[in-house]
């Protein structure tokens, strides 16, 4: 299989770092890349809607002199007539140089990844994870704060459903001095396979809090979410918590003067837009930095397109055992083997390969 991007932690701190970099020179030499993908095919393959995302892989590919082809939606696409996430990797690995896949199931893009024989990018997996927000948001702050390190970042809202705090903490975990707090209600605080495998595993310092304003003070990272509606078994449970936190030009008067307020849009409340015209505020400049990230990881990734990789790390299947996520692509996908891997097999604990849903043996 190809080198390909399904999780952030594909990446290694060092291959993050160069593309930053190289993300930083494209900014300032964006003529030297202009040509750069002449004659190469991006795949954009969007089972979920999307504004930022899609188009700035579409904008970064065209301005590197390449071409884009894709959906925006599923319906427009033969998933609509039952078409399994497998075969349309392989179908449009034959049209295309490089994928990017949002999917509302988490696992498809791994899916895609294990099928196709070109590199394949995570967009957005259902409530999982989404490695190039945080790309973005890496070089947000790098370009804002000029140092990833000794951090203190508050996540807040739906951290829960919310799939680039996954991936923000878990990149984020791997710099010096981070800390972390943890701001959401009860109901939509951080999942265990991160809380327990990234901050308890590595020792990362982390609280959680569910008032805002009680911690604002202490923060150089507000990283606001939206609460994900389309996430939510029950309608009436959206109701009940979709006004948890909303971030107002007042309660800023409470943060640092050096605090920057990032959130991965769309926001829908949680940001007064009193807040827009705050020097703090830094969500427009995280949609910018996605597309000079998006255009670093495709070079990256089509630069090595011709060789290939072992496959992701190993897993094991278990005849009896079945995830039981019923947002994991192997709820959708019946045929798909469910596949685990071990985090301790002393106690029989493993998770699912595709989703990280927690089975215990
Ligand atoms: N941040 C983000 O993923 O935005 P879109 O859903 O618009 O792509």
């Amino acid at each position: 299989m190809k080198r390909s991007v399904i999780d952030i932690l594909d990446l290694t701190t060092a291959e993050i770092d160069a593309l930053l970099s190289t993300a930083e020179d494209i900014m300032d030499h964006p003529k030297e890349y202009a040509e750069r993908c002449h004659g190469k095919k991006l795949a954009t393959l969007f089972f979920e809607p999307s504004t930022r995302t899609r188009l700035s892989f579409e904008a970064a590919m065209y301005e590197l002199g390449g071409n884009v082809l894709g959906f925006s939606e599923p319906n427009s696409s033969s998933a609509s007539k039952g078409e399994s996430m497998a075969d349309t990797a392989r179908v449009l690995s034959c049209y295309a140089d490089i994928m990017a896949i949002r999917h509302p199931m988490a696992g498809a893009p791994y899916v895609a990844a294990q099928n196709a024989s070109v590199p394949v990018i995570n967009a957005g997996d259902g409530g999982h994870c989404h490695p190039t927000q945080t790309l973005a948001d890496l070089l947000t702050i790098k370009r804002k704060k000029g140092t990833l390190e000794n951090l203190t970042v508050g996540l807040c809202g739906d951290l829960k459903y919310g799939r680039t705090v996954h991936s923000l903490i878990a990149a984020l975990a791997r710099y010096t001095g981070t800390k972390f707090v943890l701001i959401s209600p009860v109901e939509l605080s951080l999942p265990s396979y991160v809380k327990r495998e990234i901050l308890d595993g590595q020792g990362i310092c982390y609280r959680q809090a569910t008032s805002l304003e009680a911690v604002l003070p202490e923060l150089d990272i507000l990283y606001m979410t939206r609460i994900q509606r389309e996430r939510f078994e029950k309608p009436e449970e959206y109701e009940r918590l979709k006004d948890s936190y909303i971030l107002t030009a007042d309660k800023l008067t409470k943060a640092r003067k050096d605090l920057i307020v990032m959130h991965p849009l769309p926001r829908v409340n949680e940001i007064s837009v009193s807040v827009d015209k705050d020097p703090r505020a830094c969500y427009f400049l995280q949609a910018l930095c996605g597309k000079y990230m998006r255009m670093a990881l495709i070079l990256k990734l089509l630069e090595t397109a011709d060789k290939d990789v072992e496959p992701f790390a190993p897993s094991v299947i278990f005849d009896t055992m079945q995830c039981q996520n019923p947002t994991c692509i192997t709820a959708k996908e019946q045929e798909l083997s469910h596949a685990f891997y071990p985090v301790n097999e002393e106690n029989g604990i493993y998770r699912c390969v595709y989703c990280e849903e927690k089975v215990i043996r």
